[in-house]
């Protein structure tokens, strides 16, 4: 018995994408590329690895993406490689080895990728995970703030998803922001540690504002009475995040602030969001971002500051309105009758496809019976039927799959009366 025989699964964590949800899947992240790129967001690709440092140096020591969630391997060479847990720090990285940041800016990029954390799989929650982001690079103009949440809404909204917008400034990492922040909760958390939940209690050092992430109960409820970050962002910070909720409102884009809103990685300041959908159950967030103005520097580059999101893509695909639209990639399927014929349709089907049309044939030496059945489940528009009869004239049937009316047409004008229809 040979392996294969006994069967192999996708790891744990992972999925197949097949028909016909794939067309579907193409379809959104065509959507989302061409939405972004309406909006000067040039599309970037980079290695699905990095170097272990880029998200040590930038995702952040303490956050548990790197401390528990990375894919870390050695390669043959000794070195520490890292499937991208996320894309923004890969992306800085590459700015910053090419030199982007010495032209024009801000530098907007988008990307559409497959990124991996060794999460405990559940719904909405894999191992392999597929997100739709962008960066503007560059700018720490409150307008980007916008420009970037207002995308990310009207490309949910348009997929069907309505998603919530959820909104908070955590400052910026100084004194007279969000590190005297911290130590009022560090304070406060110090004071309450009894009545935390054990789990999040080693937090309180390593990781304090985290603890507002917390899915523990009695967490929560310490966690209403905390010290709220809004009420201590410095006035810089306060003036920017006052901006970009006025330029929100200017574009009639709806937000709940969020208080208590923390993201689970380092490298965000001032600004930061999520997108939430109903009906997903506990893994609710299709998309996070914010700024990152420290983020070039954490990685040996000079200021920049930035603003990004990314849509975790498989989410929206459960949350959105379900599409009824099939394929729609065949508009003929070349049915042949008879041995003779059988080249022919492949030729036909060929001339066909060089003009530009969809067509589509029977590989499986079918009857003309079962050729039918499969024209319709290509969701053709059209069949093309060739005979005995057809070829001594140099033509086919040509029949409508919808009206079921049929003409003949002579093969060398098959393409034009198709694409005049
Ligand atoms: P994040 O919040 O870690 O942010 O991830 C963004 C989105 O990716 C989440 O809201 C969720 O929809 C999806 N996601 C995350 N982990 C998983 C998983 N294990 N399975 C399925 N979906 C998942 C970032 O990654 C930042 N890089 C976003 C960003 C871009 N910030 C600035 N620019």
């Amino acid at each position: 018995m040979t392996e294969r025989a006994e069967g192999f699964r996708a790891p744990r964590g992972t999925y197949d994408v097949l028909p016909p949800l794939s067309w579907d899947w193409q379809a959104l992240v065509r959507l989302a590329l061409d939405l972004f790129a309406a909006g000067g967001y040039a599309p970037v690709e980079t290695p699905a690895f990095e170097h272990t440092e880029v998200f040590e140096r930038g995702v952040g020591q303490a956050t548990e993406v790197v401390t528990k969630q990375m894919y870390t391997f050695e390669d043959r060479g000794g070195r520490s490689l890292t499937l991208r847990p996320e894309g923004t720090a890969p992306v800085i990285r590459s700015v910053l080895e090419h030199g982007l940041e010495r032209g024009p800016l801000p530098v907007k990029l988008s990307y559409a990728s497959w990124m991996f954390r060794q999460e405990r799989p559940q719904k909405g929650r894999y191992r392999q995970f597929f997100q739709l982001g962008i960066e503007a690079i560059g700018t720490d103009d409150p307008r980007a703030d916008a420009e970037v949440i207002e995308i990310g809404m009207r490309y949910l909204t348009e997929t069907g998803v309505e998603p919530r917008l959820l909104l908070n400034s955590i400052g910026h990492p100084d004194e007279s922001c969000r590190l005297g922040y911290n130590r009022s909760l560090v304070e406060f958390l110090e004071r309450n540690v009894g009545r935390l939940a054990p789990e999040d209690r080693e937090r309180v050092q390593t990781n304090p504002l985290r603890t507002f992430d917390s899915k523990e109960p009695k967490t929560i409820e310490v966690m209403r009475e905390a010290p709220l970050i809004s009420d201590y962002i410095c006035d810089a910070c306060r003036k920017h995040f006052e901006i970009v909720r006025g330029l929100l409102d200017d574009l009639d884009v709806r937000y709940s602030l969020e208080p208590r809103l923390v993201r689970g990685l380092d490298y965000y300041t001032r600004t930061t969001f999520e997108f939430v959908a109903a009906g997903l159950g506990s893994q609710d967030a299709v998309g996070g971002g914010g700024r990152y103005d420290g983020l070039s520097e954490s990685l040996g580059g000079p200021p920049l500051p930035a603003i990004g999101f990314a849509l975790g893509f498989d989410r929206i695909l459960m949350a959105r309105r379900p599409s009824d639209e099939g394929p729609g990639a065949v508009d003929v399927y070349v049915v042949a009758i008879g041995e003779a014929a059988q080249p022919e349709a492949l030729r036909l089907c060929t001339a066909l496809r060089r003009a530009g049309i969809g067509a589509d044939l029977d590989l499986m030496g079918r009857s003309m019976k079962g050729q039918m059945k499969d024209a319709d489940r290509s969701g053709a528009r059209w069949a093309v039927i060739l005979g005995e009869e057809e070829m001594a004239a140099r033509e086919a049937t040509l029949r409508d799959l919808e009206s079921g009316e049929q003409e003949r047409v002579p093969l060398d004008q098959l393409a034009r009366r198709v694409s005049d229809s």
